[in-house]
């Protein structure tokens, strides 16, 4: 099987979605000199290309293409070329209305933006695959080609008929009869018994809350069936090219995706982050989603879109500010990115997006942005080599699975403010703030490689995970779980007791009496800490109560349970406090910080040899490093320790006794 290393051969890829069909050709000529300029090494071409090379139905126009990928080849830049397939020409919604796909009412999605197509549609399918097939005949062989990037950030949604009739085929392969779908949904509930296959549809707008087990179903379903419009590219691409690696974009952290099961089916796995510059916690943002990433990846993976500077589709869009561009790029690096790009190359000024930054921005190559870019081209240049080969090690898990998130974010639940992404930060935050490295694992992986795994919150488990779960503490794990964890199985039914019996065992917890939310603002003490969000009326078995509430209604019962290793913790502690429980328990399990003493805001991560460190806070700082180091950017001898600046990066190598 490719992989990313047959696109990098020991380089970090550099560049970005590179959209010259926006420009007239001469700007192309300026465009490589700059990109040389700048130590791009790869661009990512055809994205939204689809109109341009088939203006007309079966029409083809690959003259400006072979132009480009030419002038690559020549140039000694390297091509990830996109299957143009994320955004149809206009032709074929108004020739085939039934690819465009249907809301929840009904309504059409019109063309006039992008992405409007129904991934059950046999018609958007055919005209997809005809193309990525001529596509992958003509370029295949081209010695510019890098990598495949099929379609961009698969994210439709369709409730149309056509969907509706690809759902029941799904649906009878999960459940084989009609008898065993109705159990699996409850449809004895509100008189929802189906008959036959022909009356199950997508879940669409209803009278009241609709079917939880059903919303489940089709989110899977809706996952599998842009899986299935992905796979039927790669195989067509990689019958023409074995041996170049294939990769699909995912958008961090994205809901309509399981990416553990995407992962699986491809070759490069790489994403597109976007934190937000104001964001006090964007460093710590861009750590988890670099840590899901490699996890997903098993390796190294691809930061295939970022911006350079600032996006255009939140309410208020910042800059970045000097540095953190940089920062962030080598932070990617350090959480085992190889390739760092962006969106996009060179700053569009029509079209939606004529005020999202491009490296080469509408201030031009003198431009703050531009320069700042070239830094960090022959930065990477420099780390290529160094990085080759090499990962970053962590020995703790944190458990993220997408069919829970599904479940747990619907109508008719005890609170609306239990916020799954945010919960998982919260987790990540607290271990990150303490340099501690972590992977990310699903509930069924094999967790034997961990010293400790946290479950930040997982309201559905299937028998598979809990028993992967209390298989994992009895054989020697320490295991600290959120609230509401365990509580559904794969179809959504509550298990009995408020919690699934292995688990309560495991935690040694006698009963889920009742489950508390608290308000938005509301916050609950603890022993010695406040916390927010959730809270749960316990009672205990064998476990040990290591924290009570001392407040509201719960007052002296417990918040946080110990059973040996394996620990439960009711609530949503308070930043530090889950920072200080997590640190104590990854301690007695034997975790390590990457370094000690690290002060406020400098994350410190180990790849291979070389260990980065990361300023992420408002000032300049000196942090101590035990030893004697080079500092590969900054090109100094670090002795005992090291001043960063604001958004300032070193990256050390241990210096050998002479
Ligand atoms: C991504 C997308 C790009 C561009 C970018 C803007 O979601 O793949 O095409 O729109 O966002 O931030
Ligand atoms: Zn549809």
């Amino acid at each position: 099987m490719p992989s990313l290393h047959d696109s990098t051969r020991g380089r970090i890829l550099f560049g970005g979605d590179y959209n010259p069909e926006q420009w007239p050709e001469e700007t192309w000529l300026e465009d490589v000199r700059l990109m040389k300029e700048a130590g791009v090494n790869s661009v990512t071409l055809g994205v939204f290309s689809w109109a341009r090379i088939e203006p007309r139905p079966g029409a083809r126009d690959f003259g400006w293409l072979d132009r480009l990928m030419d002038l690559m080849r020549l140039n000694g830049i390297g091509v990830v070329l996109a299957t143009p397939t994320c955004s149809p020409p206009p032709w074929m919604g108004s020739r085939h209305p039934e690819t465009l796909p249907r809301d929840e009412d009904g309504r059409t999605v019109w063309w006039g933006s992008r992405q409007q197509f129904c991934p059950s549609s046999p018609v958007y399918r055919g005209y997809a695959a005809a193309l990525t097939e001529d596509l992958a005949a003509r370029y295949g062989g081209h010695p510019a080609l890098r990598m495949w990037h099929i379609n961009n950030e698969y994210c439709t949604h369709c409730w149309c008929d056509e969907t509706a009739r690809h759902f029941r085929t799904w649906l009878r392969a999960r459940h084989g009869t009609i008898d065993a779908l109705n159990e699996a949904w409850g449809t004895a509930f509100w008189s929802q018994r189906y008959d036959t296959w022909d009356e199950i549809i997508p879940p669409r707008r209803a009278q009241y809350m609709k079917n939880p087990a059903q919303v489940l179903d089709f989110r899977r379903f809706t996952s599998d069936a842009l899986l299935e419009c992905y796979v039927a590219e790669r195989d067509i691409v990689a019958r023409h090219t074995p041996r170049t690696p294939v990769t699909s974009n995912f958008m961090p952290l994205w809901s309509g995706q399981d990416a553990w099961k995407w992962a699986e089916h491809e070759d490069v796995v790489s994403v597109d982050l976007y934190p937000d510059p104001r964001d006090p916690h964007g460093g710590q943002y861009n750590a988890m989603l670099g840590d899901m990433t490699r996890s997903q990846a098993r390796g190294p993976w691809a930061l295939l879109e970022q911006a350079a500077g600032a996006v255009n589709w939140r309410g208020v869009n910042h800059p970045k500010p000097r540095g953190l561009n940089r920062l962030w790029s080598l932070q990617s690096v350090a959480h085992g990115a190889d390739a760092i790009c962006y969106f996009q190359w060179r700053q569009s000024r029509q079209g939606a997006e004529k005020f999202h930054s491009g490296m080469l921005s509408h201030a031009g190559e003198q431009g703050r942005t531009f320069q700042e870019v070239k830094r960090i081209g022959s930065e990477l240049a420099l780390l290529g080599p160094l990085l080759e080969g090499t990962g970053v090690r962590s020995e703790i898990a944190i458990l993220h699975d997408w069919d829970s998130w599904w479940a747990d974010q619907q109508d008719g639940r005890l609170s609306a403010h239990v916020d799954y992404p945010e919960i998982v930060r919260s987790w990540h935050r607290a271990l990150w703030e303490s340099n501690l490295p972590t992977a990310f694992a699903r509930p069924d992986h094999d967790l034997s490689a961990y010293r400790l795994v946290v479950v930040p919150h997982l309201y559905l488990l299937d028998d598979i995970a809990i028993d992967n779960l209390v298989r994992y503490v009895r054989d020697g794990g320490t295991l600290v779980s959120g609230f509401l964890t365990g509580v559904a199985d794969q179809d959504d039914r509550v298990r009995a007791g408020g919690m699934d019996a292995r688990l309560r065992e495991l935690f040694g917890i006698r009963t889920v009496h009742e489950w508390w939310p608290l308000d938005a603002d509301e916050t609950v003490e603890c022993d010695g800490f406040s916390a927010t969000l959730w809270s749960e009326e316990l009672e205990v078995s064998t476990g040990e109560t290591v924290a009570s509430y001392g407040s509201g209604e719960l007052t002296g019962l417990p918040a946080i349970v110990r059973n040996g290793r394996a620990w439960y913790v009711s609530t949503l502690p308070e930043p530090a406090a889950l920072r200080a429980l997590l640190a104590r328990v990854a301690g007695d399990a034997g975790a390590r910080p990457v370094l000690d003493g690290l002060p406020q805001g400098v994350e410190a991560v180990r790849r291979g040899e070389l260990l980065f460190l990361l300023n992420h806070g408002a000032k300049s700082v000196t942090v101590p490093v035990p030893g004697r180091h080079q500092d590969l950017l900054g090109k100094r001898c670090v002795d005992g320790s090291v001043e960063l600046e604001r958004h300032g990066v070193a990256l050390l190598r241990a210096r050998t006794p002479a």
